[in-house]
């Protein structure tokens, strides 16, 4: 069945968008930095995305500090190196600027276990209770929510609501049952997850510290329970890259995707990250197949043609705006 993603991506192809074959000897690199500058805009790039990527970023950072700058990007451009919801917020906070993806299909599986019909009859079951969405969701369900929040202030966000108000949290059951035990808030949980962060071994995470007893274990809160209970630490992409700089340990075992790496051996050369191997015997460690959609070619592309753009119902800009700049107004800057 076609998504949203396929039919925006047909919708394009309807539009005439397909890209001329890129000379293999330009210089990427160079040539992106140069399109940014002469139209007058903003890369913002998740931890997530191939290091070369990373490296062309005006702004490199987890969720809440991508939509941080987002809301202040002043440029007539911004060019979002993340994924589909990463992008709609940029546009839902800045409506003004024209927001790029370098590709429509870099959705998230998060997003997608949450489709807005399904969570509105599930919001009707429980009138009387707050909404709180994590940020990866689609900009409908935004639209249904009180609150949004990123597992960097999701805890701030939960205990800034009175103790008697029920609280719905949606989509990620792994975050939201970590918030129930970190808060003591008992919260009405949508059934959704991410593939990337439920892709974790438990048994080969626990063999791989007994082969190094001095590691610590790190992980997102994205992960399954299990693999939680046992982490040292439990933080969002930069809480954890914080973690890695400020604990003496000299060896990490880390349990989210594998692109934090990067940014973690570039901050403390001196240190060794080991990725939280995943069940999938083909694969030593966990990627995210939508945020790695996104490759050097199609980024000088999308700045090249402009496309693709992101574009939002008014309507839905404005409602979904609303829970966005609570969470902002919530959150430390
Ligand atoms: P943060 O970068 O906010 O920790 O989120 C992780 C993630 O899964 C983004 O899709
Ligand atoms: Fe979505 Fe998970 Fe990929 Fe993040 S890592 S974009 S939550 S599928």
């Amino acid at each position: 069945m076609a998504n949203n993603y396929d039919l925006m991506h047909s919708q394009l192809k309807k539009l005439g968008y397909i890209p001329s074959p890129i000379d293999k000897n330009l210089d990427l690199p160079s040539a992106i930095k140069k399109l940014k500058k002469e139209k007058n805009a903003v890369l913002l790039a998740h931890y997530y995305q191939e290091p070369a990527i990373q490296e062309l970023a005006d702004y490199l950072g987890d969720s809440l500090y991508l939509a941080q700058q987002a809301a202040k990007v002043e440029a007539d451009i911004i060019v979002f190196a993340g994924v589909h919801f990463m992008a709609e917020t940029a546009k839902i906070i800045n409506p003004t600027k024209k927001v790029l993806l370098p590709d429509l299909k870099a959705g998230c599986s998060l997003a997608d276990s949450c489709p807005p019909n399904n969570f509105a009859v599930f919001k009707a079951q429980h009138p009387n209770a707050l909404v709180v969405t994590y940020i990866n969701c689609s900009a409908e369900i935004k639209a249904l929510s009180d609150l949004v929040c990123t597992s960097s202030n999701a805890k701030e966000i939960i205990e800034s609501i009175p103790v008697n108000r029920e609280i719905i949290f949606a989509p990620d059951k792994n975050l939201g049952r970590y918030l129930i035990k970190e808060t003591g808030r008992d919260m009405i949980l949508w059934d959704g997850a991410c593939i990337v962060h439920e892709a974790f071994s438990f048994e080969k995470i626990v063999a791989l510290a007994k082969k190094h007893p001095q590691a610590k274990f790190i992980a997102h809160p994205e992960s399954e329970s299990p693999i939680l209970e046992i982490a040292h630490y439990i933080g969002s992409t930069s809480g954890l890259l914080r973690f890695v700089q400020e604990d003496t340990s000299s060896t990490f075992i880390v349990a989210t995707e594998a692109g934090i790496l990067y940014e973690m051996q570039k901050c403390c050369p001196e240190k060794t990250f080991i990725p939280a191997p995943v069940e999938d015997s083909t694969c030593a460690c966990s990627e995210c197949a939508f945020m790695k959609l996104n490759t050097l070619e199609k980024l000088y592309n999308c700045l090249v043609y402009e496309l693709p753009e992101i574009n939002l119902d008014t309507a839905l800009i404005n409602k979904a705006r609303e829970p966005i700049e609570r969470m902002l107004n919530l959150s430390s800057p």
